[in-house]
């Protein structure tokens, strides 16, 4: 139980176990499934697997190892569709430089497919997501609004375009916002899926003596997203979610439905949530941009009071 090479384990909430080999490395493992979010099977298997790999990426570390999550309907899909995801999977794998070494299938009603990553990371590198320190900048590096985009598809509003915007930034490995990250010194981490942008930051700071304040005007969101939400389109999860963490939320001004709905939205294979001093704050959003991650931006700052608190401002 007490076990010292535990660096990260249950008990902390993070999405990946650290436990420490030597004193220069450490594993990161970690798992994740997904049902599909998208039509075309390859496109689908290629978001599974980023967003699979994302939890190693977060921690600092490099992905080294995966095996494939396989739930398929035998009896009412060809097989040739599991193949189109196993395709997308491998793809993302090999842009990631991580080895695929097997994996597990069973028949079942419900498609889902991800992965099971094994990461390294120098004990001295790993970032968690707490050490959020007074004074620091918080970037994010994706846009919001996957869910409610998909929700838009499911009941036929999305359009092409929108679809490719949510598209686009699910494939996008965060493998170099991490490895920009370490370089620049962050001191914590998170990634935003399915408890949204404020129920993971919201994560970042519950055991801790900081607060948040957050600037929604800062907020990158794909750009039909707003519209969306204004007329309804939300997911399941996304009330579930406000319900979780709304005593940690204050609010400075008067904040909408729509707006909160945004800002609760569950993400699938969503971007970085990063902690990092002011000082190197700037350097390291010009360096997200020069590295075509476009949309990074800073969308708040830790601050000392009110401690363990989200304060959200328009
Ligand atoms: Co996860
Ligand atoms: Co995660
Ligand atoms: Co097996």
């Amino acid at each position: 139980m007490d076990d010292p090479n535990l660096l990260v384990g249950l008990e902390s909430g993070d999405d990946a176990g650290v436990y420490k080999l030597s004193d220069e490395l450490a594993i990161i493992q970690t798992i994740d499934f997904i049902t599909p979010i998208v039509d075309d099977p390859y496109i689908f298997g290629q978001i599974a697997a980023v967003n699979s790999l994302s939890d190693v990426y977060t921690m600092g570390g490099k992905p080294i190892t995966a095996m494939n999550v396989v739930c398929f309907p035998t009896k009412t899909q060809d097989i040739s569709v599991l193949g189109e995801i196993l395709r997308g999977g491998l793809d993302k794998l090999r842009e990631a430089g991580t080895a695929l070494v097997g994996g597990h299938s069973i028949e079942d009603p419900e498609l889902k497919y991800g992965l099971s990553v094994t990461g390294v990371v120098h004990p001295a590198n790993l970032i968690t997501k707490e050490g959020a320190q007074i004074g620091d900048k918080l970037i994010i590096t994706k846009p919001l609004g996957t869910g409610i985009v998909s929700t838009a598809l499911k009941g036929g509003k999305a359009g092409e375009e929108a679809v490719a915007h949510i598209t686009a930034s699910m494939i996008t490995l965060n493998k170099i916002a991490s490895e920009l990250m370490i370089e620049a010194g962050a001191h914590a981490c998170t990634d935003i899926t399915g408890f949204g942008l404020l129920g993971h930051a919201c994560g970042m700071i519950e055991n801790s003596m900081v607060g948040i304040k957050i600037n929604i005007a800062a907020i990158p969101v794909f750009p039909e997203v707003r519209g969306f939400a204004e007329m309804g389109l939300v997911p399941g999860g996304t009330h579930r979610n406000r319900e979780f963490r709304f005593n940690m939320i204050e609010q400075a001004n008067m904040i909408g439905d729509d707006i909160w709905n945004i800002l609760f939205d569950p993400q699938t294979s969503g971007g970085l949530l990063i902690s990092i001093s002011s000082a190197d704050a700037d350097t390291l959003l010009e360096n997200l941009h020069r590295h075509g991650i476009e949309d990074a931006a800073i969308i708040g700052e830790v601050i000392e009071e009110p401690r363990g608190v989200i304060t959200v401002q328009e």
